[in-house]
């Protein structure tokens, strides 16, 4: 292959997305269009929400879809990360399909395609059906057979279409925060041993969900999933650092569930990890040999989330997180900016389990406003998103096997509990009347698509009329003139 002339380049054919899921963006809410989701539910919880906001209108997405998507092709977008609301085709959650539902989604994948975007298909993310959540959700073991009923529809009605599919978004944080901390939809407590018994059975439904993708696909098809990626990246070059770096990425070391392997090595290995089953220890559930064969289904990548990471060094052998210091760089959100994992998270998870990897959402939350013209100048999130990449970059050139990048996300949206008061979106949307701006960042993202990367090399990426550096500097003081110094 010729070698790319700039470094910042990125491989022929690398693909550049933007991200949503559909009860951030949708909207289009309501008995005659789908059914509820436990979102809908635990927004309805007084408190449990920033500002009592609700999905229920969300961007309106639902009913502007096709100018979004043309917004997206403006942007100059290759591809487009959606999820599906599983209760807006199924209202119950098993059972009856509501076929206007899944019309909704053929009409987004043929205007896609009329806009030559790829759609990029996440089966889960998070909406899940309220009336199963009262059958018992995902602790009941039906719940993966009805995860597959429900792909199998999807997929043999927008399969002759699609051909990139993501499973489940983020088991992690739905399940921690959804059913162990409380702060996120259902919104319940669990015991340690429920929250395991409920993540085996979201790891049984990627499984089947897989199996269900292979068998009803009309066009060849590239699966994967998902997950949160928890990076410890080393904080300095020495081998010793980036070993304890990795080590400590996949290991578990505390009775919770934000970790990579407890996941992430039934699906590609087979099997729960070591330390993992010390830690639970008697909290592991039980399950007949034959789930790790349905969990343990071949996917085509890995896809995987990242916002931030923890540098370490290395004692003794062993990772010691690094505190950041005081007032360092940190999202609209509190999230340290940590520009190394997009480096060395998928580096390290493309040699574990020997999948290409996509970056499947990355992104940064401000408190963006238009400016008196309409502008929204969105810096912070140019100068965060230009480091993320050029440090994606260079694990490419490290060779890690890296193939696209979604950013988080194409819209302002419902960002969960916080509501509308996280803008994570390239185009700024107006709550009160839902008009979109593209900000500075989508002009900006625009230049990186067109040049496959090459923009990125751009010392601050911006093209702002402003005297970046000089014109504010210290002027020497003036020697006091004595003539005039009184006393
Ligand atoms: C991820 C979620 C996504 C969005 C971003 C900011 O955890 O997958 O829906 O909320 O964070």
């Amino acid at each position: 292959m010729k070698k790319a002339e700039s470094t910042t380049q990125f491989p022929a054919g690398f693909l550049w997305g933007a991200s949503s899921s559909s009860y951030q963006i949708e909207g289009g809410s309501g008995p005659s269009l789908r059914g509820e989701s436990v979102w809908d539910a635990f927004c309805r919880k007084p408190g449990a929400v920033h500002g009592g906001h609700t999905g229920a209108v969300a961007c309106d997405h639902f009913a502007q879809m096709e100018s979004d998507v043309r917004l997206m092709q403006a942007m100059g977008l290759k591809a487009y990360r959606l999820s599906i609301a599983w209760p807006r085709v199924m209202p119950d959650g098993d059972g009856a399909v509501n076929s206007q539902g899944l019309d909704f989604y053929d009409r987004l994948v043929d205007v896609l395609l009329q806009h030559r975007i790829d759609p990029w298909v996440t089966l889960f993310h998070w909406d899940y059906p309220l009336a199963l959540y009262r059958k018992g959700g995902w602790l009941n073991r039906d719940s993966a057979r009805w995860f597959a009923e429900y792909t199998g529809h999807v997929v043999r009605r927008i399969s002759d279409r699609v051909s990139n599919w993501m499973t489940i978004n983020e088991p992690q944080v739905f399940l921690q925060l959804g059913h162990g901390d409380g702060t996120h939809a259902p919104g319940v407590k669990l015991p340690l041993s429920e929250q395991l018994l409920a993540a085996h059975n979201v790891l049984r439904a990627h499984g089947m969900a897989v199996a269900a993708i292979r068998t009803h696909a009309k066009t060849p098809a590239t699966i994967g999933w998902a997950p949160v990626g928890h990076v410890q990246f080393p904080a300095n070059n020495a081998p010793g650092t980036i070993a304890a770096a990795r080590a400590a990425t996949f290991s578990i070391t505390k009775r919770d569930l934000w970790n990579n392997t407890w996941f992430a090595d039934p699906v590609c290995l087979g099997h729960y990890p070591e330390d993992g089953l010390r830690e639970y220890g008697s909290d592991v559930p039980r399950f007949p040999d034959s789930d790790m064969k349905t969990i343990c289904q071949p996917i085509d990548f890995y896809g995987v989330n990242i916002y931030t990471g923890t540098p370490v060094v290395e004692r003794d052998g062993l990772a010691v997180p690094v505190d950041p210091v005081p007032g360092a760089a940190r999202t609209a959100f509190n999230w340290t900016i940590e520009p190394q994992s997009l480096h060395w998270g998928p580096r390290f998870l493309h040699e574990r389990y020997g999948l290409p990897v996509y970056i499947t959402e990355n992104g940064m939350s401000s408190h963006d406003w238009p400016d008196e013209q309409g502008r929204v100048l969105d810096t912070a999130r140019v100068d965060y998103t230009r480091r993320y990449l050029r440090a994606l970059h260079g694990a490419i050139e490290a060779g890690a096997d890296i193939r696209g990048y979604f950013h988080w996300s194409i819209l302002d949206n419902f960002e969960w509990a916080e509501g509308y008061k996280e803008r994570f979106g390239l185009i700024y949307v107006d709550f009160a009347t839902l008009k979109r701006t593209p900000k500075l960042s989508a002009h900006w993202y625009k230049g990186v698509i067109a040049s496959n990367g090459l923009a990125l090399d751009h010392p601050t990426g911006l093209d702002l009329d402003l005297p970046l550096t000089g014109g504010i500097e210290p002027q020497p003081i003036p020697t006091p003139d004595r003539r005039t110094t009184v006393g």
